[in-house]
């Protein structure tokens, strides 16, 4: 049971947000009935199919264009800035309301991918006038699955994932926070903003929409997530992003026209996968390793080949030079001491006195003196 079940009385909430005791109500009500196990796998089935719904539906007209972002991610400043060398990718772009006001700031960027669940959205998308495939490529992809991001070919330096996460179930946030830091090149930085926790569309959720803890369905069958800091910080710090800022941000939703003025709770964070991570520096530069490895082996094989046939072409030159002196090269360690003390003699050095064999010598059969000169030794 949750905590504002239990504790109806006492305080809930966070340090943007405390609910009053008739919102911890309904939110009591809420748990009263929830959607079947059934509906829920359904939802998570189709849910390529009520994006493409919701596109149809809405055409581009539903998001307002994220004119807010340049101004409130810094970081996006100094990066499209940037001589225009940095890659940008868009996960989960929608039909362009973040990436297009961008353009429109005067943001540059060498390649800019883009990439959504919907085909529809991403068919919309590139109808817009700012869309420019030279440098911007846009893809249908399902950031759950493995593999997802195979199209892109660059390394990325700034990845955006700007109210996704929440589209998402919750058990599949592990892989999409997995599937972004692998794309990200050493030192790429994430930007994520999404739904905050006990934010004012949580708290007007009727019983028959909660599907977990946190997890709704909406009237369209798409779903909405509402995260707390803590548990964004350790979901993206789990694969190894270190942060920069994470924190709830306080906004209000106005529509004149409806007369409407509510507080929103969003959750703000940026990350960035830093060069220092070791496990993933080690990771990339493994390969390098492995080839000097193997490049120094194959070195050090043939430097011991070279010195060995030069060591034995030594010991043939040497054997060649006193066999040439008549010599034997093997009989005497003394060869070189006294070369020439018995060459008048024209006899094998072995024969000499300083031969270390002279009785096994003697009696060689080959020894061409024998019957002649025995008086010799
Ligand atoms: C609330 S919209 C936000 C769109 C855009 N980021 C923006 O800020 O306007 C959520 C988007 O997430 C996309 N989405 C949902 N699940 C996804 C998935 N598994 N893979 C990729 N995109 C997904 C939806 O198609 C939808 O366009």
């Amino acid at each position: 049971m949750s905590e504002y079940v239990e504790n109806a009385e006492s305080i809930v909430g966070h340090v943007a947000k405390r609910l009053t005791p008739e919102e911890i109500n309904k939110m009591r009500a809420q748990d009263s009935r929830l959607v079947t196990e059934f509906h829920a796998n359904q939802l998570e089935r189709d849910a390529k199919k009520h994006w493409d719904l919701f596109y149809k539906r809405n055409d581009t007209r539903f998001f307002k264009d994220r004119h807010w972002t340049t101004r409130e991610f810094d970081e996006l400043l100094g990066l499209g800035g940037n001589g225009n060398q940095n890659v940008l990718f868009e996960v989960g772009c929608g039909v362009g309301n973040f990436v297009y006001p961008l353009i429109e700031d005067g943001l540059n960027f060498r390649r800019i991918f883009v990439c959504d669940l919907s085909t529809r959205a991403i068919e919309l998308l590139k109808s817009h006038t700012l869309f420019d495939p030279e440098t911007m490529k846009a893809f249908q992809a399902d950031i759950t699955l493995e593999n997802c991001f195979a199209e892109i070919d660059y390394s990325v330096d700034v990845a955006t994932l700007i109210f996704v996460l929440s589209a998402i179930h919750p058990d599949k946030f592990h892989k999409v926070v997995q599937n972004i830091y692998n794309i990200l090149g050493s030192g790429g930085i994430l930007l994520f903003r999404d739904y905050g926790l006990y934010d004012m569309a949580q708290l007007r959720f009727k019983p028959g929409h909660k599907i977990s803890e946190n997890l709704y369905m909406r009237q369209d069958g798409t779903r909405s997530y509402y995260f707390s800091i803590e548990q964004v910080a350790c979901l993206f710090e789990s694969v190894g992003f270190q942060t920069l800022d994470c924190d709830y941000i306080q906004r209000r939703t106005v529509n004149l026209k409806e007369n409407i003025d509510v507080p929103r709770i969003f959750v703000t964070f940026s990350y960035y996968s830093s060069i220092a991570d070791l496990p993933k520096a080690i990771k990339s530069t493994m390969k390098y390793f492995f080839a000097i490895l193997l490049l120094a082996f194959v070195a050090i094989s043939m430097a011991v080949e070279t010195s060995e046939a030069g060591k034995a072409k030594e010991s043939q030159d040497a054997n060649a030079a006193r066999d040439k002196r008549g010599f034997s090269s093997y009989y005497s360690p003394y060869a070189y001491a006294a070369p020439y003390a018995y060459n008048s003699y024209n006899l094998p050095y072995a024969y000499s006195p300083y031969s270390a064999y002279p009785y096994y010598n003697h009696h060689h059969y080959n020894y061409p003196y024998y019957n002649q000169f025995p008086h010799y030794y």
